[in-house]
C-alpha cells in the first residue's frame, strides 16, 4: 500500500439503535448503559455504539466479532442499506446523509458492490447471465457485459461453466459466481459479509487463497479495490486482513494490524479470540529481529572489524553496511582473522553474502534457516537497510517473555582468541 493511505470510507461516531424512540439510547441518561441493560430496561437493541473508523484505499479491512456484535449492521450502513440513528459516513468523498436515493442506487450499482453469505443467484439464469446481471441493469450492451463477466469468471476459476445453471454448481462454485458478479461491476469498494461461512473448511480455505490472489491482482491496478470483509473466524481475519476491527456489543474494541491483535490484545474479549492462535502464524521477521549494535564498513580493516565484534559482543558474524546502513554482507570472525593474517588493508574482498530475511518473512519462513545456522542472520528492510538480526534465542524471546532478549553472544573462547590476536598485534609481537 502507498505510504500515505487514501481514506475511502470514514465513519464518525456512528450509532444504530433498533426499537421505538431509538434516540433514548443516546440521551445522557442511557448513553453509558450496556447493551443488555438497554434491551432489558427500555427494550432498545443497541447494534452500533459510537463507531468511528477509517478505511484506506486498496486495503482489506476485516470486521470481526461474535454473532450479534454489529458487523452486518456496520457494513450495511456503509452502502446505505441501513440508515444509522446518528453519526456520519463519508464514502468515496460523499456524505451518505446528503445524497438522494437515486444517487445512492447509482453508487451501489457502480462503486460499492456487496457479496452476501447467501449468494442469491437467479436459478433461471446461467452462470454468465448471473455474473453479467449487474451490468445488464446498468444498461451495458450484451457483448460488453459478457466480455467483462468472462474476465471475472476466469479470475475466479469458472472458465467453462458459463452456460451452466446454479442448480448444477456446488456451494463453493456458487459463491465464486457471487464474487464474480460483484467483481464484474469493477467496484471501488467490495463489501463481503461472511461470504465463506457456509462453505466446508477445505473449500473455504481455497476461496480464501483465491481472494488473496485476487487481492494481489486488484492491488496492482491504478485504483485498487478496497475490500471490507466480515467474519467471525479469527484465522480467516488474520489471513485476509491488512487491518482488523474487533467488535463487541456494537462497539469497536480494537482496530489494529493482525500481528498487534495477536501480540497485544486490547482487552480480555479480544484475548479470548486470540488465545489459541499460534503467534508463529503472524509474526514476521521484522517483529522478531533484535537490534544489532555497531556495524562495519567494507573499507574497514580486519582489526576494525574484530573490534566491532568485541564491542558488540555480537555473534560471530559482523554485519557490513554502507554509510546509509544498507546491508552489504557479513564478515565472520574467523574470516576477519584470516584477512588479518593475510595482511589485507580492508575486508572488502572478504565480505560474504549470508542467508538474509526480508522484514515481511513469516516465522515459518525463518525457522528452518535459523535452525540450520548457529550464528545470527540479518533481516533486511524494504530499502535494503539492516533492520536487525535473528538467531534462535531472539526467536524464542518473541513469545516467551522470560527468554533473554540479547542475541547470540560471542563465544567466550572466540572472544579470548580475538583479544589475544589484537593484543599481540598492538604489542608488536608476531602472531
Ligand atoms: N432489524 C432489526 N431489528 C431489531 N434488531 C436488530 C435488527 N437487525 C439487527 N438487530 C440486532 O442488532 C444487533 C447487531 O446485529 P448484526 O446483525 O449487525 O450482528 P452481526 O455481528 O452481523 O451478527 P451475525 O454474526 O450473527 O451475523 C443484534 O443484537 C441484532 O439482534
Ligand atoms: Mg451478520
Amino acid at each position: 500500500m502507498a505510504s500515505t493511505p487514501e481514506t475511502v470510507v470514514s465513519v464518525n461516531s456512528l450509532w444504530k439503535v433498533y426499537g421505538d424512540n431509538p434516540d433514548f439510547a443516546l440521551s445522557d441518561e442511557y448513553v453509558n448503559t450496556s447493551k443488555s441493560d438497554l434491551q432489558n430496561n427500555i427494550g432498545l437493541v443497541l447494534a452500533l455504539k459510537d463507531v468511528s473508523l477509517e478505511i484506506y484505499r486498496g486495503e482489506t479491512f476485516v470486521v470481526m466479532g461474535l454473532s450479534g456484535s454489529g458487523k452486518s449492521t456496520l457494513v450495511r450502513c456503509l452502502n446505505g442499506l441501513i440508515d444509522p440513528t446518528s453519526g456520519e459516513i463519508d464514502i468515496l468523498g460523499r456524505n451518505l446523509s446528503d445524497i438522494s436515493d437515486n444517487e445512492l442506487t447509482q453508487l451501489r450499482r457502480s462503486s460499492i458492490a456487496m457479496v452476501f453469505q447467501h449468494y442469491a443467484l437467479f436459478p433461471h439464469l446461467s452462470v454468465m447471465e448471473n455474473t453479467a446481471w449487474g451490468l445488464e441493469i446498468q444498461g451495458v450492451r450484451r457483448r460488453d457485459r459478457n466480455q467483462r463477466a468472462q474476465e471475472k469468471l476466469n479470475l475466479v476459476g469458472l472458465q467453462g461453466w458459463e452456460d451452466s445453471y446454479p442448480v448444477e454448481l456446488s456451494g463453493g462454485m456458487m459463491q465464486r459466481v457471487g464474487l464474480a458478479r460483484a467483481l464484474t461491476l469493477e467496484p471501488e469498494i467490495l463489501l463481503m459479509d461472511e461470504p465463506f461461512s457456509g462453505l466446508d473448511p477445505l473449500i473455504r480455505r481455497e476461496m480464501q487463497d483465491e481472494l488473496l490472489g485476487l487481492k494481489e491482482s486488484l492491488r496492482s491496478e491504478q485504483n485498487p479495490t478496497t475490500i471490507v470483509f466480515i467474519t467471525h473466524d479469527l484465522d480467516e481475519a488474520l489471513k485476509l486482513g491488512d487491518r482488523i476491527a474487533i467488535m463487541n456489543g456494537g462497539e469497536v474494541v480494537q482496530l489494529d494490524t493482525p500481528d498487534q491483535i495477536v501480540l497485544n490484545p486490547a482487552n480480555e474479549y479480544v484475548a479470548s479470540f486470540t488465545e489459541g492462535v499460534q503467534s508463529q502464524t503472524v509474526l514476521t521477521a521484522g517483529d522478531m529481529a533484535v537490534s544489532y549494535g555497531g556495524t562495519a564498513r567494507p573499507g574497514n580493516s580486519p582489526e576494525e572489524v574484530l573490534q566491532v565484534a568485541l564491542a558488540n559482543n555480537c555473534c560471530s558474524n559482523v554485519q557490513i553496511t554502507d554509510d546509509a546502513q544498507r546491508f552489504k554482507g557479513v564478515v565472520t570472525v574467523d574470516i576477519a582473522i584470516k584477512a588479518l593474517e593475510a595482511g589485507a588493508a580492508s575486508v572488502e574482498e572478504y565480505v560474504a553474502s549470508p542467508t538474509t530475511f526480508n522484514v515481511g518473512d513469516t516465522y515459518n519462513d525463518v525457522l528452518p534457516s535459523v535452525l540450520a545456522h548457529p550464528s545470527c542472520l540479518p533481516v533486511v528492510g524494504e530499502n535494503g537497510e539492516l533492520v536487525g538480526v535473528i538467531d534462535s534465542t531472539s526467536l524464542a524471546s518473541t513469545w516467551d517473555p522470560d527468554a533473554s532478549e540479547t542475541p547470540y553472544e560471542l563465544d567466550p573462547i572466540v572472544r579470548e582468541g580475538i583479544e589475544q590476536i589484537l593484543g599481540k598485534r598492538s604489542d608488536g609481537t608476531e602472531s
